[in-house]
């Protein structure tokens, strides 16, 4: 840090945490207790139950099928680099600072938000490649940028004290977002950027967006800058991703409410249940010395008479999934409503059936939020489908019960079963956009089951398993497990999974269990042929999750602080697990400090791009725990990693 002095201004609070804000008593012991009485199963009961039900697969359902991966687990490990298996290579790609344009050159002591605007964001995360008409050789590599690590981001750290410079914040913004990058391998095999291709895009934290939904127009989306509640400026921390199935591509925005602060003696439930801060927020943006709106947005104290006169809805602007189109660089980006206002990790789509309603998942990434699912009012049909699907439709939160049986519950403020809910609970919705704006609070009142984290998901193409990891949640104590989060202190992290009733995504009822517990070597998840974590697997904190076309599933991990240093596990790692055969095993593990997220194939699933995200995340600026990927002394930078064969088979197998 260039500036010991605080002032009012806290050190820069980089934990990934995002407040704990849900104290209502969903799924508290007492609803457990009710539902063991008035169960229809029976169910295992203890520190560690499980439901396993009589329609679902064993973890691991054949044991003794053939093979399908075909690479021998690496060794966990904490060198500062990159590890897969023997036969493989992996070379880092279009790292943060890359130019996108050939006369632009970066230059790292004096970047601008003119020239980040111009290159690769900070903080790869999800991500995407979209092939050009169909090619494995050729396509838009799209990826998230959540966010930045200003120790390692300004040489020689942020500048801290009662004003931060405008220029700083500025630069801060401009490499948070989204990257549109023309990717192509060469005939030597090599992967490159296609400097100057009409695809490149950045998208940052200033983009103008247009929302799209119930909420856009209404009166809490309204700002000084949008006093029609149409328009936003910019997408923040964007975690994970989804792919709709016409071909955009989905960036969700996760830990955004640390990004304000409120200094209001009082603040509205749409600021507290989702933990905004009330001394300063996690970056300074507000006290940028520029004195432009776009920084002083971030202080959401009620200033003027109304609310168009100042940016106390703009925390509003923020929390929902963003839509882009990769393949048409002029279209702005929109914000979409429907699937409510959370910390989205990311969006998960059904396989779509013509006709059908249009399914998809979400995930809430804070302790103790939920899961949710959004069906489209209108069918998906092929020849029309598009961005009007995510613009209307039900959405549903999770409530895992303890006989393994769940239910989707709806959160309609117009439905007579919700509202009678909302009654007895003493919270009013005046109509669809302010319940949707209050998501998480919506999601209270019809009683849904509170998770440990939930991440990314994922989709079996075989079975129609929908699973989602749970991070962890340390929180969590011995009277609030449940048979869906049964371990107190969880630090490990799960992976869970459901069907839906009759094979039908749209359905009101699920049949779950839980696919696997992240722990030490020797942890067993209860149930049938589940397997036993040994020195080839073991791992924790899953996050990333992804299916490859196969069926074979890529499990991320994002381990941090003590658990990192002095856990057992090494630097954080991915894992390729079988669902069929009961393989398991370590694939890939990242340099110091990092964690491993984002996964995507070309077609031919001969190149995997895998993102390693905040290399020496904790550390610098002066005693920096990772040089990767330039080595020497070079600061470490969050890139892409390509893994290829190097027979150029096919990954995994
Ligand atoms: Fe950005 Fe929940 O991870
Ligand atoms: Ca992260
Ligand atoms: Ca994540
Ligand atoms: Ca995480």
């Amino acid at each position: 840090m260039k500036n010991t002095e605080r002032n009012h201004l806290h050190q820069i609070d980089n934990s990934g945490l995002e407040p704990l804000s849900n104290h209502s008593q969903n799924s508290s012991f007492q609803d457990v207790l009710l539902q063991r009485q008035i169960g229809r199963r029976q169910f295992l009961c203890g520190a560690l139950a499980t439901a396993v039900s009589a329609f679902m697969a064993p973890a691991f359902s054949a044991l003794g099928k053939k093979e399908r991966l075909g690479f021998a687990a690496i060794a966990s490990g904490k060198d500062d680099t990159i590890h897969v298996p023997e036969g493989y290579t992996a070379r880092p790609f279009v790292p943060w600072g890359t130019c996108l344009y050939s006369d632009h050159v970066g230059d790292d002591e004096s970047l601008t938000a003119a020239d980040q605007e111009q290159q690769v964001g900070s903080h790869h995360d999800g991500m995407h490649f979209f092939p050009i008409d169909g090619r494995s050789d050729e396509g838009l590599l799209v990826m998230n940028h959540e966010y930045v690590d200003p120790p390692n981001f300004h040489p020689g750290g942020p500048t801290l004290g009662e004003h931060r410079p405008a220029g700083e914040v500025a630069l801060e913004m401009a490499a948070h977002g989204v990257s549109v990058l023309h990717v192509l391998r060469q005939s030597d095999g090599e992967w490159v950027l296609q400097q100057d291709s009409r695809y490149n895009r950045r998208i940052t934290g200033t983009t103008p967006m247009e929302f799209r939904g119930a909420v856009r127009g209404a009166e809490g989306l309204r700002t000084a800058y949008s006093p029609d509640g149409t328009k936003g400026r910019g997408t923040l921390n964007n975690c994970s991703h989804g792919v709709t199935p016409w071909g955009t591509y989905l960036s969700a925005e996760e830990n955004w409410a640390g990004y304000f602060v409120n200094h209001d003696q009082q603040l509205p439930r749409e600021h507290s249940r989702y933990g905004l801060g009330t001394e300063a927020s996690r970056y300074h943006w507000e006290v940028s010395d520029g004195g432009e709106d776009i920084h002083g947005r971030f202080d959401v104290s009620s200033r003027g008479s109304t609310a168009t006169g100042d940016f106390r809805n703009e925390p509003s602007q923020f929390g929902w999934v963003v839509e882009i189109d990769p393949f048409d660089p002029g279209r702005e980006p929109i914000k979409h409503t429907a699937l409510g206002r959370m910390a989205h990790e990311g969006v998960i789509f059904a396989p779509v059936k013509e006709g059908q309603p249009l399914v998809c998942y979400c995930g809430d990434d804070a302790r103790y939020e939920y899961i949710y699912k959004f069906v489209s009012r209108q069918p998906y049909r092929a020849v029309s489908a598009g961005s009007h699907l995510l613009e209307d439709g039900d959405l549903y939160v999770a409530r895992f019960n303890p006989d393994g049986s769940g239910e989707w519950l709806r959160l309609d403020a117009s439905d007579a079963a919700f509202l009678a809910r909302a009654n007895i609970a003493g919270v009013m919705f005046g109509d669809q956009a302010d319940l949707l704006i209050n998501t998480r609070l919506a999601a209270d009142v019809a009683g849904a089951t509170k998770m440990d984290r939930p991440e990314w998901g994922a989709i079996d193409p075989d079975t129609g398993h929908v699973y989602f990891t749970l991070t962890n949640n340390v929180e969590r104590t011995e009277a609030e497990t449940d048979t869906a989060n049964p371990r107190a202190t969880n630090v490990n992290g799960h992976i869970i999974r459901w069907l839906e009733a009759d094979g039908d995504f749209a359905a009101r009822h699920f049949e779950w269990d839980i696919f696997l517990l992240g722990g030490e070597t020797g942890t067993q998840t209860p149930g049938e042929n589940s397997v036993t974590l040994t020195e080839d697997n073991h791992f924790a904190s899953p996050d990333g999750l992804w299916f490859d076309s196969r069926g074979i599933l890529w499990i991320q991990t994002d381990m941090s602080g003590s658990q990192l240093s002095d856990g057992p596990f090494g630097n954080n790692q991915m894992l390729a697990a079988d669902p069929l055969t009961g393989d398991l095993r370590r694939f890939l593990v990242g340099p110091v400090g990092c964690e491993i997220t984002g996964v995507t194939m070309t077609p031919d699933l001969r190149t995997m791009f895998v993102n390693v995200q905040h290399p020496g995340e904790g550390s610098g600026p002066i005693d920096v725990s990772s040089h990767w990927p330039d080595g020497g002394t070079s600061r470490p930078r969050s890139a892409t990693v390509v893994v290829t064969r190097q027979d150029g088979g096919v990954i995994g197998s």
